[in-house]
This record gives C-alpha cells, structure tokens and sequence, in this order.
C-alpha cells in the first residue's frame, strides 16, 4: 500500500511558497500545514505570557500545547510575531518539539503539502517532491509593501526591504536546520511569474514524480 504523499515547500519569506503550498493542497487534495505559523504560534504564546527572552523548556512546554487546527493566521501575521518567530527559531530544542509535531501531521492519509525553511532538508527529508520557491529580494519586498498597503497598513518599502534581508540572513545562517534547498529539491524562482505560471510549474514537477513513482511500484 502507498504511504501518505507528502510535498516539501521550502523558502524565504514572501517567496509565493504558501500561497503555492496551499493551492496544491487543494489541487491534489492533501491536508496542509503553514510551519512558519507553528513557530509564530509558539512566540505567540510566550509573548502573552510574559514576555520572550524564552528558555529551551518553556518554548518546548508551549510547542507541546498548540493546537494545530487552530492557529489563527490574521492574528499570527502580526510583524512583531514574525520577527519574535524568527528569534526564537534557532533553539534546537524548540524546534526538536515542533519538527515532531510536523512530522505527525504529514504521517496522516493521505498526504500533505507542508512549507516552511527546512521541510526538505529535516522534517521530511523523504518527501515525494521538494520545491524551493524563491524571488529576488527586492520582488519579496514589493510584493510583501503591496500586501500591507491593500490590508490598509502605512507602509514604507526600504524599511520592509531591510526587515526581509535580516529575516533571510537570520533564517540562512543559523546553526540548526538554516533555510537552504534541499539537494534534490526542485528550484521555482518566481520573480518574473504569476503565481497561476508558478502553480502550473509545480504541478508538472509533482504530476512527473507521482508517474516516476507509479512506474517504480505499480498498485
Ligand atoms: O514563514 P514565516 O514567515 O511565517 O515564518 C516565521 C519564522 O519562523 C521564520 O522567519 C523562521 O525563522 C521560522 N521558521 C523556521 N522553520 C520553519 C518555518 C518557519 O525556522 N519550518
């Protein structure tokens, strides 16, 4: 019988990778987890309870509590959540807990699109398919200023410019799981796409590794 199809989306932030991720959720009919909005639900709570400056226990006992199916992305959004998200990513213990939690989520039937900054390099490093979707910075930033401006936010494209390059710097160079694709990952660059060429592009990458599959060990 066939394990749980799983699709590994890896990328820096305002990439298109989630907007993707979901997309071929509902195109192939798989369940999806944002991990990014486990680490932000994470800072979240230990921000409400008191503030960040985390220990490895407390952030692990507040892994432990989170409700996957109820993370609430509008409030999870919030620019300070993101960037308390980011800090407290790099605790190895931290992200021991919530890799377990990620895992179990992509072990259930039948399947799931996950994305993240190391979904195919540790949290499922044998996925069907891994994609790393990326953009050049200055794209991310005009996409993530348009964003906030839409949602009636002032907003100024230097500043989110600057934010973004600290976030990804954060993200490549820390010690534990750094964001970088996966060796046999597949490359989106989705600078100059739409995100109908990019989802287009993805599918013809996934449709090719189900047949790849298929032939290998026929049903
Ligand atoms: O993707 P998003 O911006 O919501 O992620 C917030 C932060 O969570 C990232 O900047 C990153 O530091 C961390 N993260 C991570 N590993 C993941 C997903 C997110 O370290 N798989």
């Amino acid at each position: 019988m066939r394990g749980p199809l799983v699709i590994a989306i890896d990328g820096p932030a305002a990439s298109g990778k989630g907007t993707l991720a979901r997309k071929l959720a509902e195109y192939y009919g798989l369940k999806h987890l944002d991990t990014g909005l486990t680490y932000r639900a994470v800072a979240a709570l230990l921000m409400a309870e008191g503030g960040l400056e985390p220990n490895g226990e407390r952030a692990v006992a507040a892994a432990g509590r989170l409700d996957l199916s109820a993370m609430d992305r509008d409030l999870l959004s919030a620019h300070d959540i993101g960037e308390a998200a980011s800090k407290i990513a790099v605790i190895p213990e931290l992200r021991q807990a919530l890799v377990e939690r990620q895992r179990a989520f992509a072990s259930q039937p039948p399947g799931a699109v996950l994305d993240g900054r190391d979904i195919g390099t540790v949290v499922c490093p044998r996925a069907l398919t891994k994609l790393y979707v990326t953009a050049s910075p200055e794209v991310r930033a005009r996409r993530r200023t348009d964003e906030l401006l839409g949602r009636g936010k002032p907003t100024d494209f230097a500043a989110v410019l600057a934010d973004l390059k600290r976030r990804d710097a954060r993200d490549m160079e820390r010690d534990d799981s750094p964001l970088r694709p996966a060796d046999d990952a597949h490359l989106i660059d989705t600078s100059a796409m739409t995100i109908e060429a990019a989802f287009r592009a993805a599918v013809a990458i996934v449709d090719a590794a189900i047949s790849a599959k298929d032939r290998a060990s026929p049903s």
